[in-house]
């Protein structure tokens, strides 16, 4: 059985999520990768007890993660229990339902059906009463937002979630659900948007919608899956996720357009003292508008090497210039 290092809160940042009670630290860990039923049992434990030796307290799910979809959930369940069980009051779960699940009408989208027994089925797999936030993964444009929410305010209610939020709404919906949820008088605390050095439509409203309406954020795929590192400045490595089977990132995803741009930034990194991987995760936290930056590995040392970007979260003008050159 594991024990926790004793010093695991000297580093980590914390900050409040929004207007909630709920602190979250600057560094979450995602389970979407590397952590389904074909992938090293050994290598996960290593990588979540690194994880929350480091102070990150936060490990986010969703009922599909795996493959198979499901196993990440079951995975981490079997990792509370062997390794974390005393610690279940340090930690915060997340998961998520949105996205096609089982089969027939009732296992996709936003329907109160859907969220609700995904939930029950998400905390079968990971032997826990509750998770601390459950979201809705994606916008359903056909079941009434005011359907989705009730269901939100339900599982709250029920003790089957402590908080709710939302993942990939835009910020007119995100906008609209706030205030809906509001009225049923459950705060939607959270929104997970994507947000990297390549894809900052967050910047375009939706952070503005979010501290309008009190809610915090975590973004995902900070490193734009491993492509805002220096792996790919010279091929693709084996072991890499676009050397494997992930169809979310592929070998024709890596365009000389982008490894023109990562050069750049990687020079930028090395004149900070920075890998770039941690001037990206810097990056994220610049200014403060992010409330936890959601980070994916496929090994223990990663994590480690992206922590330590807390070393150096402060950008001079001239160098988020120079980003913003870049990255146009
Ligand atoms: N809400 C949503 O719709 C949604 C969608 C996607 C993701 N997410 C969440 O966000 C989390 C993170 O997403 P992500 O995994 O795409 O994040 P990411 O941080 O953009 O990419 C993580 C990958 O980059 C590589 N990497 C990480 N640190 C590195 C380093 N220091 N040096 C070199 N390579 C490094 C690793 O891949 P390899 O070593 O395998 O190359 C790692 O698996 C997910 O686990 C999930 O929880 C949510």
């Amino acid at each position: 059985m594991y024990t926790a290092n004793e010093k695991r809160y000297d580093t980590m940042k914390y900050d409040r999520c929004g207007k909630s009670g709920l602190m979250l630290p600057a560094f979450s860990l995602g389970l979407w990768h590397n952590f389904g039923s074909a992938d090293n049992y050994d290598n996960m434990v290593d990588m979540i007890t690194s994880a929350f030796d480091l102070g990150i307290t936060h490990f986010d799910l969703a009922n599909n993660y795996g493959p198979y979809p499901g196993s990440a959930e079951e995975n981490f369940g079997k990792i509370m229990k062997n390794e974390l069980a005393p610690y279940r009051d340090e930690i915060i779960v997340s998961t998520k339902a949105g996205y096609g699940m089982w089969a027939g009408p009732y296992g996709d989208h936003g329907s109160r059906k859907y969220l609700i027994s995904s939930l029950d089925q998400s905390l079968k797999r990971l032997g826990l009463e509750y998770v601390d936030i459950f979201y809705h993964h994606r916008p359903d444009p056909d079941t009434p937002m005011e359907e989705t929410a009730a269901a939100l305010d339900h599982i709250v209610r029920s003790g089957k979630a402590l908080y709710v939020g939302v993942s990939n709404y835009s910020a007119e919906q995100t906008d609209k659900m706030a205030k809906i949820m509001r009225s049923l008088g459950t705060p939607l605390i959270i929104h997970q948007p994507r947000y990297n050095m390549f894809e900052r439509w967050i910047e375009d409203g939706l952070q503005d919608v979010l501290a309008e309406n009190g809610m915090g954020s975590i973004s995902f795929c900070p490193l734009a899956q491993g492509l805002l590192t220096n792996k790919y400045i010279n091929g693709i490595p084996e072991n890499s996720r676009a050397a494997k089977a992930s169809p979310f990132l592929t070998k024709d995803g890596i365009t000389p357009e982008k490894i023109e741009k990562v050069v750049k930034l990687n020079a930028i990194a090395e004149n900070r003292g920075q890998s770039l991987a941690q001037m990206a995760c810097a990056w994220n936290l610049r200014g403060g508008k992010l409330t936890s930056v959601l980070l994916g590995a496929s090994r223990a040392s990663q994590i480690t090497e992206n922590v330590a970007s807390l070393q150096k979260l402060d950008f001079t003008k001239d160098e988020l210039d120079a980003i913003d050159d870049i990255l146009k």
